[in-house]
């Protein structure tokens, strides 16, 4: 039974001690969060694996948050994913084969005048490519300070792989929609009508399949029912819906936001559904509502859950380390580069 579950994880983590930590995503079930050291965003996430010296990271999050912890952690640290299955159907949108052709051919466009950007959700071979071109990570709190450094350094930016994080943080530096071309990875082109030379920055043809799930018929919906409705959405949504929302930002900053919201007040949030529900449950004096009546979950983030956390802890305490994630030196070497430019910076 589930008491049974959580009572041996309890056990374990006790035997453990400070030897274990278990970082987990907000948008992680609350039957694996209850269960977790630290709860947070990806940059909080990967900020507090770096500075963790914990023996074994059971990361409770998707399989690129793993590899960047391990990227981040010293070599006898050992990151476990409870579930290996648990991928991100974005960070799968930039394959680095995809990514070099692509970049060959950016370069005899545009020759060298271009800086690549990764938002976190990537492989490491992806944050490799990024760190050895001289550029940085990026997360969904940091974006937009994190593009204004790369206009330091380049006249342009690749932005990797989600296009709608990246075209919303470079709308909100004042960079026009005609400004920005879309780079599409499998016909290895540009999408864009005007001239190449007027590109600042170019978005990989990526997105996030929970967050396309927002529409702004959603908004219109929502708005057209309850004047007084705040809608709230993370800038993995289109640019159409995030320029219709009042707020847009972070899982943390959502958290923060509903966290210092008065009562009474009313709510639409467009984000993971495991969040959104645990907002609704913690803030009974606020109206919470999904901005999809749906209800939008990550399939992959929800693999992880209270079997498999239980499993993985209870191969370490039968002395086996199962489902490791490991990044090669190369790669993670380059990789750091990347991650250090950005933890620099934050
Ligand atoms: P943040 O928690 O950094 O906002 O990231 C959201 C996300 O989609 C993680 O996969
Ligand atoms: Fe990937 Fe989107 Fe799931 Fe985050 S919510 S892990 S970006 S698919």
């Amino acid at each position: 039974t589930d008491r049974e579950m959580e009572k041996r994880v309890r056990e374990i983590k006790e035997h453990f001690g400070d030897r274990l930590f278990i970082p987990g995503h907000h948008y992680q079930k609350d039957e694996v969060v209850q269960f977790a050291d630290a709860a947070g965003d990806s940059l909080q996430l990967a900020q507090l694996s770096a500075e963790n010296p914990a023996e074994f990271i059971v990361f409770c999050g998707v399989h690129f948050m793993a590899e960047t912890a391990d990227i981040l952690t010293e070599p006898h640290q050992k990151v476990i994913l409870p579930d290996l299955r648990a991928g991100c159907s974005m960070a799968d949108m930039a394959d680095i084969h995809q990514t070099e052709r692509g970049w060959k051919r950016m370069q005899e466009a545009l020759g060298d005048t271009i800086l690549p950007l990764t938002y976190v959700n990537s492989t490491a071979a992806i944050k490799a490519f990024v760190g050895e071109n001289g550029g940085a990570t990026v997360t969904s709190s940091n974006a937009k300070q994190m593009l204004e450094w790369a206009f330091t350094e380049k006249e342009r930016i690749l932005f990797l792989p989600d296009q709608h994080l990246g075209r919303n943080t470079a709308y909100d530096l004042g960079i026009p929609l005609d400004q920005m071309a879309v780079w599409n990875p499998i016909l290895n082109t540009f999408e864009y009508q005007g001239d190449l030379e007027d590109v600042k920055v170019i978005l990989w043809k990526g997105h996030c399949s929970v967050h396309e799930n927002f529409h702004i018929n959603n908004v219109e919906e929502i708005r057209k029912n309850d004047s007084q409705m705040n809608v709230i959405v993370h800038p993995e949504c289109s640019r159409e819906v995030v320029a219709l929302s009042d707020f847009a930002g972070s899982t943390k900053y959502i958290i923060d936001t509903i966290n210092q919201a008065p009562a009474g007040s009313k709510w639409a949030i467009g984000t993971e559904m495991n969040l959104v529900k645990r907002l609704i449950r913690q803030h009974p004096d606020k109206e919470i509502v999904s901005l999809n009546p749906q209800m939008c979950p990550c399939l992959t983030m929800n693999r992880i859950d209270l079997p498999h956390l239980l499993w993985a802890l209870e191969s370490l305490e039968h002395g086996a380390v199962k489902n490791q994630i490991t990044v090669d030196q190369a790669t993670a070497e380059k990789a750091k580069l990347a991650l250090d430019r950005m933890l620099a910076r934050v």
